[in-house]
């Protein structure tokens, strides 16, 4: 759900996520996890400003911009730019982070990695249980592959420490528009009984 209505979000329900978030698995129950609520308004606009400046780059200005960008392709990045012009208008921007530094090592930074997206999933699902929408959003974070140039970084904004990387966006707010079945392969076509093929 990429279009929030302004309306803020019960402290409560933010706090639901929040736990639902810490309900994730994560290797070895590491926890390697911490999350920041921003609800204040100077802070998203911080936030949504370099947001802006990177996601004009890589998504107007670069898969958008390009003639040889697919239909598909395009229809999902059309719909993306929507987050980039208006990030700020969601009510609550939930910054999830990294508290491990993510190694080189291709294995072990699976690991890493693949401790923190299910705690994010949980939010997006806590959040659709709470009637509210959000999205997952990772370009801008210290993850991202273009850096701003014209704003500071999430991390400065935030005053992330050294150890601590953030590695993705998640807007919360009302949903503006219905909820619709994503947009998918069927799950036949990826699905296999007993061994490949079967
Ligand atoms: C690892 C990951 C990174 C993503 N990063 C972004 C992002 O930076 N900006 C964005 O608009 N969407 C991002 N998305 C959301 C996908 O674009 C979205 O899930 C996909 O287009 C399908 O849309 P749907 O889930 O709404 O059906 C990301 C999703 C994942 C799993």
């Amino acid at each position: 759900m990429r279009h929030l209505k302004p309306d803020p979000v019960p402290r409560e329900d933010l706090e639901y996520i929040l736990e639902a978030a810490t309900m994730a698995p994560s290797a070895g129950n590491l926890q390697m996890w911490a999350f920041v609520v921003v609800t204040d308004a100077g802070q998203r606009k911080k936030l949504a400003a370099v947001y802006r400046e990177v996601g004009r780059q890589y998504i107007r200005d670069g898969v958008l911009a390009d003639p040889d960008t697919d239909d598909d392709r395009r229809r999902v990045y059309s719909k993306a730019l929507h987050n980039v012009e208006h990030l700020d208008e969601a009510p609550a921007i939930i910054v999830a982070c990294l508290t491990l530094q993510c190694p080189d090592d291709a294995a072990v930074a699976s690991g890493v990695f693949g401790s923190i997206y299910p705690a994010i999933q949980n939010m997006l699902l806590a959040a659709r249980a709470r009637g509210l929408g959000s999205v997952l959003l990772t370009l801008a974070t210290d993850q991202s592959p273009i850096a701003p140039v014209e704003h500071p970084a999430v991390r400065d904004i935030l005053g992330l420490p050294d150890g601590v990387e953030s590695v993705a966006l998640i807007p919360v707010g009302y949903p503006e528009g219905a909820w619709g079945r994503p947009r998918r392969n069927p799950w036949q076509d990826c699905s296999h009984w007993e061994r490949w093929g079967g």
